[in-house]
C-alpha cells in the first residue's frame, strides 16, 4: 500500500499510521497500523511530533469524516456568525499583518524593541474581547488560519497573558511574559521557510535546523535590551522538567521559570491548532492527557494552574457525556479536573465516581 509523509498538523482522524512514530528521544507513541483518532493527532502535538506517515488510501475515509457534522462543528459556526467574533477575527488579522512587519524589521534590519509597539498588537486583540476566557473561546473557533509562526505567536502571547492573570503575576512580569509569548519562536524566521512547510520528510540536517530555532532565537534577542526572561524563553521553550527536551536537554529548575509557563502555552496552542478538521476541541481531553502524561514535562505548579484555569472556563457549560446524555457542569472536582459534576435534568453524575464516563463534547 502506498504510503506518504504529512505534517503532525495535517493528521485528521481515520488515517492510518503507516509507520511507527517516535518521540525524538525514542518512546514509541503509536505503532503502525494505527488509525488516528482526535485523542491521537493530540498526543502527537504533546509530544511535538512534527510530521508521520501515512496510507493514502485512507484519505477517501477522511472526506468522510470530514462530511460530518457535529454538534461542536455547528457551536463554532455559531461563534463564527456574531458580530463579536467577526470583530475579533478583524482585529486578530490586522494586528498579525503588524505584528509580522515589526518583527520582520528587528530580525532583516537589526532594530531595536519598541516593546510598547509589540504589546500594542497583543493588547488591541485583548482589547477586542469580554475577558481572558473568553480570548480562549474565540481562539478555538479561529482554527482556520494557518499554523503560521507569526499566529502561533499572537496566539502563545494571548494564552500567556491569560495565564500570567491566573498566577495573580503582578502587572508587569504579566507584560514581560505576554512578551516572551510573542517573540519565543522568533527564530523561525531564520530558519528557511521551505524547512518548516516542507511537506515531505525532513532529513536529519532539516529537523536539526528546525531544533536550532531556539538558539537562533536567543542569538536575535541576546544583545537587546530585553528582560532577560524573554531571551531565556525563546532559548529554553522546548526543554521540559525532566530533561527531554532541547537544545540542552535541561532538567527543573536549570530552566527559567518563564520559559517553563511559555512551554505549556505553546503546547496548548499546538494541540489546539491540530483541529482545523473540526469545531473548537474537547478541552477535557487535552486536560487529560496534560494530567496523565505532563506532570514529569511540565512544572507541576503551573501546569496545575493553566489546568485548573481553563476548566473555570468551561463551569455552566453544556456537554455531552460518552454516554450519549447532555448536561451542564455545575461543581468543578479540583482532584480530578475532568471529572466534574454534571447536572442532567433533575439528577446529578458525579463523574468521579463513573470511570468509565467521560466528557466528550463541550456543545
Ligand atoms: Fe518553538
Amino acid at each position: 500500500m502506498l504510503c506518504k509523509k504529512i505534517l503532525a498538523s495535517e493528521a485528521v482522524p481515520g488515517m492510518i499510521a503507516a509507520d511507527d512514530v517516535y518521540t525524538f528521544n525514542n518512546i514509541l507513541i503509536i505503532g503502525k497500523n494505527t488509525c488516528l483518532t482526535d485523542r491521537i493527532i493530540t498526543r502527537l502535538k504533546f509530544y511535538s511530533v512534527f510530521e508521520i506517515s501515512v496510507f493514502i488510501e485512507d484519505e477517501v475515509k477522511v472526506n468522510d469524516i470530514n462530511l460530518q457534522s457535529t454538534e461542536s462543528k455547528l457551536h463554532a459556526a455559531q461563534i463564527r456568525k456574531t458580530p463579536e467574533f467577526r470583530k475579533f477575527v478583524t482585529s486578530f488579522k490586522d494586528n498579525v499583518n503588524d505584528f509580522k512587519t515589526t518583527i520582520d524589521d528587528v530580525v532583516l534590519n537589526d532594530t531595536d524593541f519598541n516593546l510598547d509597539q509589540l504589546l500594542d498588537h497583543t493588547n488591541k486583540v485583548l482589547s477586542e474581547s469580554r475577558n481572558g476566557l473568553h480570548v480562549l473561546n474565540m481562539l478555538h473557533s479561529t482554527r482556520k488560519f494557518d499554523d503560521l509562526t507569526y499566529v502561533h505567536s499572537l496566539n502563545v502571547s494571548l494564552i500567556c497573558n491569560v495565564f500570567g492573570g491566573w498566577l495573580k503575576l503582578p502587572d508587569e512580569d504579566i507584560r514581560v511574559l505576554t512578551t516572551c509569548g510573542l517573540l519565543h519562536d522568533i527564530g523561525k524566521i531564520k530558519v528557511p521557510a521551505k524547512i518548516i512547510k516542507k511537506p515531505s520528510k525532513l532529513t536529519d540536517v532539516e529537523f536539526l535546523a528546525v531544533k536550532m530555532h531556539t538558539i537562533k532565537g536567543y542569538n536575535i534577542l541576546k544583545n537587546k535590551t530585553l528582560d532577560q526572561r524573554i531571551i531565556n524563553s525563546a532559548l529554553m521553550h522546548h526543554e521540559r522538567c525532566d530533561g527531554s527536551g532541547y537544545p540542552n536537554a535541561l532538567i527543573g529548575d536549570q530552566i527559567d521559570d518563564f520559559a517553563k509557563i511559555v512551554a505549556i502555552a505553546d503546547v496548548y496552542d499546538a494541540m489546539t491548532s491540530a483541529r482545523v478538521y473540526r469545531g473548537p476541541l474537547c478541552p477535557f481531553e487535552v486536560i487529560e492527557l496534560f494530567e496523565a502524561e505532563g506532570y514529569q514535562k511540565y512544572d507541576p505548579h503551573y501546569l496545575l494552574t493553566f489546568l485548573d484555569g481553563i476548566v473555570q472556563t468551561y463551569m455552566h457549560n453544556d456537554v455531552r457525556l460518552s454516554t450519549g446524555q447532555k448536561g451542564k457542569i455545575v461543581m468543578l472536582n479540583k482532584n480530578a479536573l475532568t471529572k466534574p459534576i454534571i447536572q442532567i435534568g433533575k439528577s446529578f453524575i458525579d463523574l468521579s465516581k463513573h470511570p468509565d464516563i467521560s466528557i466528550m463534547e463541550v456543545i
